[in-house]
């Protein structure tokens, strides 16, 4: 599994590429307006992305800012083109850039198939569903980018936890205690029914209710989302690579390596909370109090 760095912030990719474990850097405008605001708001946007793509030893998806197909497939070139000469650059394209729902639907698609035509690679983003991932590796896409922690919110939301309140942001989804939690409501919806008319059970909308709240269509949290995904391209042998997105904790980057994910792309916070343990903690205390003289002495030669 590759870990890529979902960061715009220069002094975190260096940190993590002197580590040795990066392998690559995903970003996006809302990153794009962290690091500048950590900057005071003054960068010079060229250089600053020179520098991304010259400090990371893989690939750098930068993100295209409009919505028609034809601005994305422009931006996506002149992004390309401006910065290849200084690192492997990949262009993020939404699956669907709609902003209503029915304008611009298939325009991310589109922008996909031609700038794939052209060998300028892309990672389809903002990709929410197995049924969308399925387009943007039709169309092309190099890479494709399910956002596990986003929909791990929004089951979250459905069932009416609130962020801040009910849960924090890097806190671990329990895809299994939901789905024990889920059946339960089902069973108690079920058993409550005077009938034993399979048509009337199964058109029931409290049924219906129980049955979908705690999901999102079938998909039970962002882990799920990727292991769905992951599946369905084995089936198909389809070649684009997947990258676990939208990562909050450890845990999930676990479960993405058991699924087998291609790339996880991870926050700086993950990568430090993946080393950080308490008994290592505690077992290099105990070591370096432990040295002997005799030791010791070996080493100051
Ligand atoms: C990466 O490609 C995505 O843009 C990013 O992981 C989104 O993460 P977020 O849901 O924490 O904003």
């Amino acid at each position: 599994m590759k870990i890529f760095l979902d960061t715009a912030d220069v002094d975190e990719i260096s940190f993590a590429v002197s580590a040795g474990v990066i392998d690559g850097v995903t970003t996006n405008p809302s990153l794009i307006k962290q690091a500048v605001e950590k900057r005071g708001g003054s960068i010079n946007m060229e250089e600053y992305i020179e520098k991304i793509l010259e400090l990371t030893p893989g690939p750098v998806s930068l993100e295209v800012i409009s919505v028609s197909s034809e601005k994305m497939v422009e931006e996506a070139r002149l992004l390309y083109s401006r910065f290849r000469k200084h690192g492997q650059v990949v262009i993020k394209i939404p699956v669907c850039s709609s902003l209503d729902g029915v304008n611009n639907l298939y325009d991310g698609l589109r922008a996909i198939r031609i700038l794939a035509s052209e060998g300028i690679p892309v990672n389809a983003t903002l990709v929410m569903s197995p049924e969308q991932a399925i387009l943007a590796a039709k169309a092309g896409a190099t890479y494709v980018s399910p956002f596990a922690g986003r929909i791990d919110d929004y089951i979250r939301d459905r069932i009416g936890m609130k962020r801040g309140r009910d849960y924090q942001k890097s806190d671990y989804y329990d895809f299994n205690l939901m789905k024990k939690v889920e059946s339960t409501a089902i069973d108690r919806v079920l058993s409550s029914k005077n009938t034993n008319s399979p048509k009337d059970v199964y058109l029931d909308m409290e049924v219906r209710d129980a049955v979908s709240r705690l999901n999102d269509n079938g998909i039970h949290s962002g882990v799920d989302l990727v292991r769905s995904i992951v599946t369905i391209f084995r089936n198909y042998h389809f070649k684009s690579q997947v990258i676990a997105s939208s990562i909050r904790n450890t845990r999930q980057v676990r479960e993405m390596a058991e699924i087998g994910v291609d790339i996880v792309t991870i926050p700086f916070y993950v990568l430090k909370d993946m080393l950080i343990h308490h008994k290592t903690i505690e077992g290099i205390n105990d070591f370096i109090k432990d040295v002997v003289e005799p030791y010791r002495k070996i080493f100051a030669r």
